[in-house]
């Protein structure tokens, strides 16, 4: 199968299993707008409030925020995002498809990436266990050949972002002769900026309506609340301020489902240090986000940083985390060092003073932020993607199971009577009772016990308790783990605490060290 096949399979397997759905889809859909069914927004949930506790129960000087969606339309003058949050954009004028100019670039680069790997797995298995990889990589005339080629593209690439050089970004698509997906052809329209902010009105027209403008990042409601919650916390810096919430752009090229959306959620964290530490702060934090993706054990060798070759208008460092999805290496959060730019440029905007009295020099300064900034719905997406799992069983039969840790499970448990009769039911709904309150638990009597264990398999349940015939003479359950698919024989008094020591998030943060 190859990963395009999987990525398929996962897109369907979302909405077979109502993790995820089409926007309004009675009416054919809206373009990268989705909505999270009952198993996705448990799963989301989850994913929020292991981010939210690491962020704001494990760390003392990080306390949380919830900031409207809707600011004073000057907050976007301030952050530089009506005249810079822009996408160079580039139409194929046979299909009269619309691309991101960058994008075409980075998949192109992309592909010489996956051609150099190919080379050196074939290698691999030619030479077997003798192989030198890097002396292979470093003297293969194929793969150095295909270097050079990337090289040369990378830095003309580099370079036409960060001069904002659109002439240059067009000739190189047609250097590196890159045609459109859909017509085939190289007949590419100029390129030009597009501003990704959506706005709207506020307030009635005969009042005189204002244009605000639905936040693009939910890090500028941080900003411009950065006094009241130091002054009203008594913050010491360095401390950070946390916030989860939607987030909105006009993407011009919607695709790869949940990881490009023009409505989604993000989960950001500012810190704010003394200047002249952010770079300290900014490798710190690098290594305490990585951390946290690799905790949940989807293997290290799947996460990597990718430095920017642009950076935002706003930072002086930034780099990517980004997991192996089915499509490639992509990004899923970014680590900023954003300086003093918003601070110093909404203090200038408003008149307001945005300056921190720092008790242990005596000097009052414009703090610098580093910046964590994770999108809900590609983490989903990343879980998701690392989760799935197709397995041929010794039976000859196949299952589809969802290896989420357990703590991020949307249905902790399944509850099953055998057989709809003889009182298993009403003893499995006592085992309900039991469990209800603190974990998230599935009743299900209808079909033989095989096809409930796959459909919990399907949506990633941990662990069935079967309630038969020995349940009612003893008080003990069959309990099948998922992942093994292990039976094993349990007291149903020592159920409450199994499943609490399985799907606690104290395991994940313990691995977290902070
Ligand atoms: N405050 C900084 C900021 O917004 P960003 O790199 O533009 O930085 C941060 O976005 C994260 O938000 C990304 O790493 C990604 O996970 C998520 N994100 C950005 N645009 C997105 C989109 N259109 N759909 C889904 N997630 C998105």
């Amino acid at each position: 199968m190859t990963q395009e096949e999987l990525f398929k399979k996962l897109v369907a397997h979302c909405k077979e299993y109502g993790f995820v759905f089409p926007s309004s889809e009675i009416y054919d859909g809206l373009g990268a707008v989705y909505d999270y069914g009952q198993n996705g927004v448990e799963l989301k949930n989850n994913i929020k409030r292991y981010w939210w506790d690491s962020m704001v129960k494990l760390h003392e000087n990080i306390v949380g925020l919830d900031a409207s969606i809707f600011m004073h339309p000057k907050t976007w003058e301030a952050s530089g995002h009506v005249s810079a949050f822009n996408d160079p954009l580039i139409d194929n004028k046979d299909s009269k498809k619309r691309y991101r100019a960058d994008v075409l670039i980075e998949d192109w680069m992309a592909k010489i990436d996956e051609k150099i790997e190919k080379e050196v797995a074939k290698a691999r298995k030619r030479f077997g266990e003798s192989f030198d990889e890097e002396k292979f990589r470093a003297t293969s005339p194929r793969v150095q050949e295909e270097l050079a080629k990337r090289e040369a593209v990378h830095t003309r690439f580099a370079k036409a972002m960060n001069d904002n050089d659109f002439v240059e970004l067009r000739q190189i698509i047609l250097d590196c002769e890159i045609a459109c997906p859909i017509s085939g052809t190289r007949n590419w329209t100029e390129v030009r900026q597009f501003n990704l902010m959506f706005s709207t009105q506020m307030g009635s027209t005969a009042d005189g309506a204002n244009t605000i403008y639905l936040r693009p990042e939910t890090a500028q409601g941080i900003f411009v609340n950065f006094l009241n919650v130091q002054k009203t916390g008594r913050m010491k810096i360095p401390f950070g301020i946390a916030q989860i919430g939607k987030a909105f752009r006009n993407e011009i090229v919607a695709r790869q489902f949940v990881f490009r959306m023009r409505e989604f959620e993000q989960m950001e964290m500012q810190f704010f240090v003394r200047p002249g530490t952010e770079m300290q702060w900014w490798n710190e934090w690098k290594n305490t986000r990585m951390a946290w993706h690799r905790a949940l054990g989807f293997g290290d060798e799947n996460y990597q940083f990718h430095d920017h070759d642009k950076l935002a208008h706003y930072a002086n460092a930034a780099t990517d985390i980004e997991y192996k999805f089915p499509f490639g290496f992509k990004e899923v959060e970014g680590i900023h060092s954003r300086t003093d730019f918003d601070l110093s440029n909404h203090q200038k905007f408003s008149g307001k003073k945005m300056t921190y009295f720092d008790p242990e020099t005596g000097e009052s300064y414009v703090p610098y932020v580093v910046e964590t900034s994770i999108g809900v719905d590609r983490m989903f997406l990343q879980v998701m993607s690392a989760a799935y799992t197709e397995e041929k069983l010794e039976s000859g039969d196949s299952r589809i199971v969802l290896k989420f840790p357990a703590a991020l499970a949307p249905v902790k448990v399944a509850v099953l009577p055998l057989v709809k009769k003889d009182g298993m039911p009403e003893k499995a709904q006592e085992i309900v009772n039991l469990l209800k309150y603190d974990f998230n638990v599935a009743y299900e009597e209808k079909d033989s016990v095989g096809k409930r264990y796959r459909r919990q398999d399907a949506i990633g349940t941990p662990f069935c308790v079967t309630v038969d015939g020995q349940t009612l003479e003893d008080n003990t359950v069959t309990v099948r783990h998922r992942d093994t698919m292990e039976q094993v024989r349990v007291s149903i008094d020592k159920l409450h605490a199994m499943v609490e020591e399985e799907c606690s998030y104290r395991k994940l943060y313990k691995k977290l060290n902070l």
